[in-house]
Parts: structure tokens; C-alpha cells; sequence
């Protein structure tokens, strides 16, 4: 009987984990899609291609489920100040969750768009054919991360300066306690060795 139970827990289990994946591969077409549609969009206009930012991505994710209870009426009152912090009153959070620093995004550009389904062209248009365009016209952001919910989608773009590359901005970001740790290691085994 014990068994039988484990057996359809585990069941369970593979069906939750297959469903997730299988609910963020689709939030990550959304989003890859936009990606490339805006990449098309700069080397038509023979700008570089933006590569992706995995922590303004983060950041978009965060935002995007910060706006995702909003109708898309809403839109017009978001957009009038792209990127600045002040539309979002709990920004400094946001930037913690994902371990960054208002000191490496400053320059970074915080882009919101609600479109209902997320239908693929009308979000590229939405990007491209708005006043988004100046700042995908503008050679100075080489970086770009995108996050989706419901019917928002996010694009945070970033430039390759220490104001706007969206590096680990705080102590306890992963990659740092990662190379702490390394190091540690590596001191511990010279340490032994001397032994
Ligand atoms: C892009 O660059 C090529 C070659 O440098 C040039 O012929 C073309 O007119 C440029 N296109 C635009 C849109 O600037
Ligand atoms: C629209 O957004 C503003 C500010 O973000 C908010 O105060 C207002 O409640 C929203 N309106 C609707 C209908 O959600
Ligand atoms: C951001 O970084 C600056 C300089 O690295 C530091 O002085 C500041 O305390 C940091 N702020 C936060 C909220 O971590
Ligand atoms: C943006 O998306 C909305 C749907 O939310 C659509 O009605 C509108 O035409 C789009 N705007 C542009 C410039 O593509
Ligand atoms: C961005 O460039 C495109 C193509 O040159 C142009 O149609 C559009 O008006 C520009 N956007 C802005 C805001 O200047």
C-alpha cells in the first residue's frame, strides 16, 4: 500500500514538474520571439543585435508580475515614462529580488506592454512602431532581457557601461558567493597541501 502511494506521488510529482516546464517553454517562446523580432528590427536598421541579460531578464519577470493584474486599458498610464523608477513604487525591491543595484541599471530602459494573448506581431508593433522605437533606435543599449505574464510583456534594455549593465549590484548575489566559495576552497586546499 506504502508503495502503491509513493507510486502515484511520484506520478504526481512528474506531471507537476512536466506541466511547469512545459507552462515556461511557452512564456519563453513569447518572449525569445520578441527578441529576435526586435534583433531583425536593429540589424535592419544596422544596429547591433541585443544579447540577452539574464538579470534584467529577471528583473522583467518581476515587473511583468507586478503589472500582470492590470486590464491593458491601464496601458497609457505606464507608458508615459518608460524606464524611469518612479512608476513602480516597490522598484527598489524588484532590484533586490534579483540581486541587482540601482547603481549598474540607472542607464537601463524599462519597457511595459499589455497585449491581450500576447499575439506575436501585435507585441513586436507595440515595441517597434511606439515611442519604445527611440530607445531600440538608440546604439547605446547592446543588452536586452524580457519577461512575460498574462498579457504584459517587459523588455528591460541595457548598455555595456557600469551604469547600465545590469551587474550583480549587491554581496549576496549567487555568482559572487559562488567565487567566495571557490576561493575559499582553493585557499583551504593550499592550506592542506602545506600540511
Ligand atoms: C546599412 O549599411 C550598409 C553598408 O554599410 C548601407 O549600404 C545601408 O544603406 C545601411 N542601411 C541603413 C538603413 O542605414
Ligand atoms: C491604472 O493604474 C493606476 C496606477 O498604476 C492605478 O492606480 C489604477 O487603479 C489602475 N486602473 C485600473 C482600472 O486598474
Ligand atoms: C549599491 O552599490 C553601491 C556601490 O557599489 C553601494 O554603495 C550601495 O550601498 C548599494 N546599494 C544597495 C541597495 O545595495
Ligand atoms: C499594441 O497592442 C494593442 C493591443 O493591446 C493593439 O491594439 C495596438 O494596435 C498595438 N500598437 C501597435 C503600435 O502595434
Ligand atoms: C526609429 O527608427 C525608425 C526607422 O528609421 C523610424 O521609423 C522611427 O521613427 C524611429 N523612432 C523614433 C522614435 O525616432
Amino acid at each position: 500500500m506504502a508503495c502503491f502511494q509513493r507510486y502515484v506521488f511520484l506520478s504526481l510529482l512528474l506531471q507537476a514538474i512536466l506541466f511547469l516546464n512545459n507552462h515556461t517553454a511557452k512564456c519563453d517562446d513569447e518572449e525569445d520571439n520578441l527578441l529576435q523580432g526586435i534583433n531583425s528590427y536593429r540589424v535592419g536598421l544596422n544596429l547591433t543585435a541585443l544579447t540577452k541579460n539574464e538579470k534584467a531578464e529577471c528583473l522583467a519577470e518581476e515587473i511583468a508580475d507586478q503589472f500582470k493584474d492590470q486590464p491593458c486599458t491601464n496601458t497609457t498610464g505606464s507608458n508615459t515614462v518608460p524606464g524611469t523608477e518612479s512608476q513602480f513604487s516597490n522598484y527598489p525591491s524588484l532590484l533586490a529580488k534579483c540581486h541587482l543595484n540601482v547603481t549598474t541599471t540607472r542607464d537601463g530602459m524599462i519597457m511595459p506592454a499589455c497585449v491581450p494573448d500576447l499575439v506575436p506581431s501585435l507585441v513586436l508593433s507595440n515595441f517597434t512602431k511606439s515611442q519604445y522605437s527611440l530607445y531600440l533606435n538608440d546604439t547605446k543599449y547592446t543588452g536586452a532581457g524580457i519577461g512575460s505574464d498574462k498579457n504584459w510583456i517587459v523588455a528591460v534594455l541595457t548598455t555595456n557601461t557600469p551604469e547600465g549593465n545590469y551587474m550583480p549590484g549587491d554581496s549576496t548575489s549567487p555568482g559572487f558567493k559562488l567565487m567566495l566559495n571557490y576561493h575559499t576552497l582553493f585557499l583551504l586546499t593550499g592550506f592542506f597541501l602545506l600540511l
